[in-house]
């Protein structure tokens, strides 16, 4: 009779493990969230903007469809040397580790020096006639694509542009 119990209990625990993982999952993301994931650089000058998570999600959607084929996990396929993590961004001329300063780059992207304008080769507001993925966006676009690449970080860690680790 107990081994029958046992064997019962097995089942009701296999039973609700998937249904107990199904609710932690979403909690853990939550927590993931919050207003200090979601509060970025707005420009160099060290002010401050806090994102909805609604923004970030949109945000999300567009940089996939947009630059994910070349950017999809904060690295840079075609150079792995200038990827989109925090600390590569920083050291760019001039840093683009700001929601203002990323949003310049879409209009009018530089080398990584600053030196030269690639606005032909690199996707921007310039070249939507080569780059189709480019049309249409609006300012409004541009500031979650933004807000994304810099909150993605925050929540994801180093496995964001972490590709020089993970590939
Ligand atoms: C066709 C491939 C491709 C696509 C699509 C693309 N990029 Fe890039 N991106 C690159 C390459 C290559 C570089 C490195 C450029 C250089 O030589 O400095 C780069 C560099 C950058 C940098 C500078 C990173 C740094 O650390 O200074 C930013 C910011 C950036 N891209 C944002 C975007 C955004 C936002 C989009 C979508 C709107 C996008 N890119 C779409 C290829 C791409």
């Amino acid at each position: 009779m107990s081994t029958v119990l046992q064997g019962l209990r097995r089942v009701v625990v296999l039973l609700l493990l998937p249904v107990v993982l199904l609710l932690l999952a979403p909690a853990a993301q939550a927590l993931q969230w919050t207003a200090e994931t979601l509060t970025v650089p707005a420009d160099p000058s060290g002010t401050t903007v806090t994102f909805s998570e609604s923004e970030i999600k949109a945000g999300r959607k567009v940089f996939n469809h947009s630059c994910g084929t070349c950017h999809a996990g904060g690295i840079t396929k075609t150079n792995q040397n200038v990827g989109l993590d925090p600390a590569t961004l920083a050291l760019a001329t001039p840093p683009r580790d700001s929601v203002n300063a990323l949003v310049d780059y879409m209009k009018d992207p530089t080398s990584y020096d600053g030196e030269t304008s690639i606005a032909d080769l690199h996707p921007s507001l310039r070249s939507a006639d080569v780059f189709v993925t480019m049309r249409n966006l609006t300012d409004e676009d541009l500031r979650r694509i933004a807000g994304y690449i810099l909150v993605a970080p925050k929540v994801q860690g180093q496995q964001w542009g972490g590709g020089k680790i993970y590939f």
